[in-house]
């Protein structure tokens, strides 16, 4: 494009951008107002299926409006405040106007040359994640686009101090049936079969039974296989349990193995007063995984893989083609494109930084607290109600409860019902609530992180919630 174009483009974006910035402050302080989702209409999804990329540009401002209109109203609202599926977001205005500024100057996050003040801010962050884990000195890591990108680069590291080459097809990584799904998938990513993973089975609380994990490394050790690695949960999914700490450390180091902590949902709770102590003993693991796009505030993606010996990032991924020779700053220097997969990369932290330098530390912590407190509020709600049953009580802000009837029903009648009530709330716009499976029953799960979520919308939630079965129980 002519120069001259560019220019009278770029005033265009000027105006746009503006009206765009005023559109969005209004958007997030409405966002109760809005349906946390609604079906994308017929002709919108037919419009897109149908559009080609043209030979000739189209005018700025109509590709705006389109996009606008056809696109971005048409996306579940993960950040609504009724939004209790999955883990919702949490993202804010801060760290989306850290992400433009970022993505603006376009930062190669990739080396200290390319952006120094960018690479000491993100290198400042994470060394203030691994005091808030309990890290050594040694420690350091990397920031990731999010919790499956940091597992898989914990793991890779896990397998190159743990296993020479001449092991890996003998050796063995145990997870609990209640471990996020990425941690397998990463697992197979780096070479692992399925027979080398075992699942050990969650006790009553949803944490990995200790029991079961000796037995199963006693059995794998007879067997004259090779236990390398525990993958350890602070926060699971489901439930938000956290398994024993303690207890996984103690046997990891009685054989030599490595222990990963997936914290992507729950080591968040290391910025809490209140709740830092369920994550005790956090401290004594090999690496951990935590996302701050998911309980800190930030868009999407955002997250850190902490090592407690930064080394064996190295080890694992430091690479020295001749190209990039001119741009290794030191030999004490550890660039970032040598602790993961990535070459380039964007300075994911800077709008944690924005974020944290406004907010504080404390604000965050109160975050966490906030969200914990509304799941227990939804827990006391539901104890209340007799036809009703908790599942899993509030955990790190997530609660996993049942429509139980007067016990007339069968479980299966009752598993119906339940996946019932989860559509219709949803289908309604109103609020976000999907089933699990839990000691196989299907059951309703409420994850309540957000900080723009009143105890009105658990209470207006839970009495929808209500109401449907009742509706439901007459079908
Ligand atoms: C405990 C846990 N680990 C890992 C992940 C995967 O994280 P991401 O979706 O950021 O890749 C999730 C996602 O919900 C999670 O809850």
């Amino acid at each position: 494009m002519m120069y001259q174009n560019v220019r009278k483009q770029n005033e265009e974006i000027r105006e746009l951008m503006n009206e765009f910035s005023a559109k969005m402050v209004g958007f997030y302080n409405n966002l109760h107002t809005k349906p946390v989702g609604r079906p994308v209409e017929k002709e919108t999804w037919e419009h897109l299926e149908h559009q080609q990329i043209p030979e000739n540009g189209r005018p700025l401002k109509e590709v705006y409006e389109e996009m606008q209109r056809d696109i971005y109203s048409n996306i579940l609202l993960a950040q609504h405040p009724r939004s209790f599926s999955c883990v919702p977001s949490t993202a804010s205005l801060l760290s989306w106007m850290g992400d433009v500024m970022t993505n603006a100057y376009n930062p190669h996050a990739s080396c200290k040359i390319n952006a120094p003040t960018a690479d000491l801010v993100e290198k400042k962050l994470i060394r203030w994640m691994c005091d808030r884990a309990g890290y050594c000195e040694e420690a350091g890591g990397l920031f990731v686009s999010g919790g499956s990108i940091a597992n898989l680069t914990a793991m890779t590291a896990a397998r190159d101090t743990k296993l020479t080459e001449d092991q890996r097809s003998n050796a063995v990584v145990y997870l609990s049936d209640q471990t996020h799904v990425s941690a397998a998938k990463g697992l197979h990513m780096i070479g692992f079969g399925k027979n080398q993973i075992r699942i050990i089975a969650a006790d009553e609380e949803f944490r990995m039974d200790m029991d079961a994990l000796k037995e199963a490394v006693a059995q794998d050790l007879q067997a004259g296989r090779k236990p390398f690695a525990v993958i350890a949960s602070a926060g699971t999914t489901n439930t938000g349990s956290v398994d024993p700490m303690k207890e996984i450390a103690a046997l990891c180091r009685e054989y030599d193995m490595w222990m990963h902590v997936d914290g992507a949902f729950g080591a968040s709770a290391l910025l809490s007063g209140q709740y830092r102590k369920k994550l005790d003993g956090i401290e004594l693991s090999d690496s951990l995984s935590w996302d701050a796009h998911k309980w800190m505030m930030q868009t999407y993606g955002c997250s850190v893989v902490l090592v407690q010996n930064q080394d064996a990032l190295v080890r694992s991924f430091a690479a020295h083609p001749e190209y990039l020779k001119d741009a290794e700053t030191s030999e004490d220097n550890v660039e970032f494109w040598d602790l993961g997969p990535e070459l380039t990369r964007p300075a994911r932290g800077l709008k944690l930084w924005l974020t944290l330098q406004t907010l504080g530390s404390r604000g965050l912590g109160n975050v966490i607290d906030h969200g914990c407190g509304l799941a227990e509020l939804a827990e006391q709600i539901l104890i209340e109600e007799k036809e009703w049953e908790i599942i899993s009580r509030a955990q790190l802000g997530i609660i996993n409860f049942r429509f139980k009837g007067n016990g007339t029903k069968t479980e299966q009648e009752l598993d119906v019902m339940n996946q019932e009530i989860a559509r219709i709330v949803t289908e309604s716009g109103f609020a976000q609530v999907f089933t699990t499976k839990l000691k196989g029953k299907k059951v309703l799960r409420m994850c309540t992180i957000n900080p723009e979520t009143r105890e009105k919308d658990i209470r207006d939630t839970i009495e929808r919630l209500i109401e449907t079965a009742g509706k439901v129980q007459n079908y």
